[in-house]
Parts: C-alpha cells; structure tokens; sequence
C-alpha cells in the first residue's frame, strides 16, 4: 500500500505499551529485508536513512525503493529521515515524499535547537508530516561504529521543548549510544518513566543496537513508542556477505551474496520486532 505517516502507528504505540520499530536501511537489499519482516510479522514500520546514507545514494532513490516495495505489501511503511542536520535537508525529504522527518539539533545550545526544530514543523505542517526532535544526546556517530559519552535529558527543558516546538515525537539521552558498545550502557530507565509522566508526545529510543532484549523491553515498558536499530543491521548484513564470500571466492554475482545478506537482515528485524511488541500491530 502507500506510504503512511507516522502519527498513527506512533500514538498506537504509546497508547498500547509496545513500540514502533525503527530500522535504517542502507540499500535495496536492507529495504526488501525490512518490508519482507514487516509484512510476515503484521509490523507497521519505519525505515530510516541518516544524512550519511543519503551521500551514499540519493533522497529520491531511497523514496523510490521504499515506496516501490511498500505498494506490493500490505502492512503500513512509513520513510523517516533520521538525524536530518539542516533545515535544509528536511525540506527536501518533505519535497520528495518523506512521510515523516527528524531534525536533530540535540548538539546545539538549547534555545538554538527549540528555534531549528521549531522552523522545520512548521514547514512540515501544511502537509501533515510528523517531525522528530532531540534534546539531550544520544552517544557516539550515528554513521559510525564507534560509541562515546551520552547526555541525559533534562525533564524540565523536554518539557519547554515540547511545548515551544510542537514536535510530534522526542528522542530523548537515557544513556545510549550510536554504534558498537565498548562497555555495556547503564541505562537510566527512571528517566524515562519520569519524562512519560510529563512529556505527551511519544518518546523515542536511539541507539538500540547491542541492547539486551530486556533492557529494550524495560525502556518500551517505561514509555518509549519508537526503537531505533542500524548498526546491528550493518553487520547481519557484512557478516553474511563475508560468510558467503569465504565459502564462494570465485563467486561475481552480486545476487549470489545479497540474497543471504538479506535473509539475514530479515531475521534479525523479526527478532527485534518482537522484542518491541509491534508484530500483529498493523491496521
Ligand atoms: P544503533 O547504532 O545503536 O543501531 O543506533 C540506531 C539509531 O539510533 C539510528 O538513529
Ligand atoms: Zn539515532
């Protein structure tokens, strides 16, 4: 079917104590793997691609992949830009078809960050298209494998966030981070049961890869309605290909390693769809 927005699922979510789960996509392959999940779970979902994805490969061929797929399934996929850095970037994601937007200004003092996001709702409000903001900081480099030091999200700037902004949804710092994790994260789960007590719109966890599936189950328990996966799709991706690639050296087909690089996307996105509670949620 088309592409949806995200207001629905999102607000379904938090309404329902499970969430939505968000996946970033890096090419062809990864968008097939996510959708096939998706609709074999009954999942609504999000895919996303980060500004560095977007060098990679275009707005208007990730849109044209993501749309493609989406029409011959059933389940509701919605097209998230995740990280957008410019307001620049987010209309033109919003002039593509993007169906939903996040604009990061979490690295900007706070009144600069209110002011970025604050513009790119109301650009985005005429068409209905549900944006993202971030106060505190998620650790490490969301194209990057690396992960550092997070910052913690102040309820009392949430709220004046929220409020001054108009943002449909919150990514908020508990203590994740963006890449591999060196140490195991301590997670301030109390955060986020007091930024639900206070915070209407829904609240959205990054930096997901390499949690304990409990871990992930306690923060969705807590209020988060949006769970972000990338960097353990990148390597269910690699690791199959490199698998692959060993037991079949003389292998030139591109298809040969994509097929099971895909399979093994799609299995790993299940998982973690049933980890968040999203499978049998869609309309
Ligand atoms: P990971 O690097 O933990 O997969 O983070 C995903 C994310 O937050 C994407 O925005
Ligand atoms: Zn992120």
């Amino acid at each position: 079917m088309p592409l949806v927005t995200t207001d629905n699922m999102l607000k379904k979510a938090q309404e329902g104590h499970w969430a939505v789960g968000a996946f970033n996509a890096e090419n062809m392959e990864m968008v097939q793997a996510i959708i096939e999940a998706a609709e074999t779970l009954k999942a609504p979902v999000m895919i996303q691609t980060t500004p560095g994805t977007l060098k990679y490969g275009s707005l208007a061929l990730y849109y044209a992949n993501v749309a493609a797929i989406a029409r011959g399934v059933k389940t509701e996929v919605a097209i998230h830009l995740d990280h957008g850095d410019t307001f620049d970037l987010a209309s033109r994601a919003l002039h593509e078809g993007y169906t939903s937007i996040m604009i990061d200004g979490s690295a900007l003092p706070l009144a600069e960050n209110i002011a970025l996001t604050a513009s790119v709702v109301k650009f985005c409000k005429p068409n209905s298209i549900p944006v993202e903001g971030e106060l505190g900081k998620v650790g490490g480099k969301e194209d990057d494998t690396k992960s550092s030091l997070s910052g913690y999200t102040d309820p009392a700037e949430a709220e004046e966030f929220v409020a001054r902004t108009n943002v449909s949804s919150l990514a908020v710092g508990v203590g994740t981070a963006h890449g591999v994790y060196a140490v195991t994260p301590v997670l301030n789960v109390d955060l986020i049961s007091t930024l639900r007590g206070i915070i209407q719109v829904p609240l959205v966890l990054h930096g997901a890869s390499g949690l304990e599936d409990d871990v992930v189950r306690e923060c969705i328990k807590r209020g988060i309605a949006k769970v972000n996966f990338a960097t353990e799709l990148r390597i269910a991706y690699t690791r199959a290909v490199q698998a692959y690639l060993e037991g079949n050296p003389k292998t030139i087909d591109p298809k040969k390693y994509g097929a099971p690089a895909r399979d093994a996307v799609r299995n790993l996105v299940m998982e973690r769809m049933k980890v968040c509670l999203c499978d049998g949620k869609a309309v």
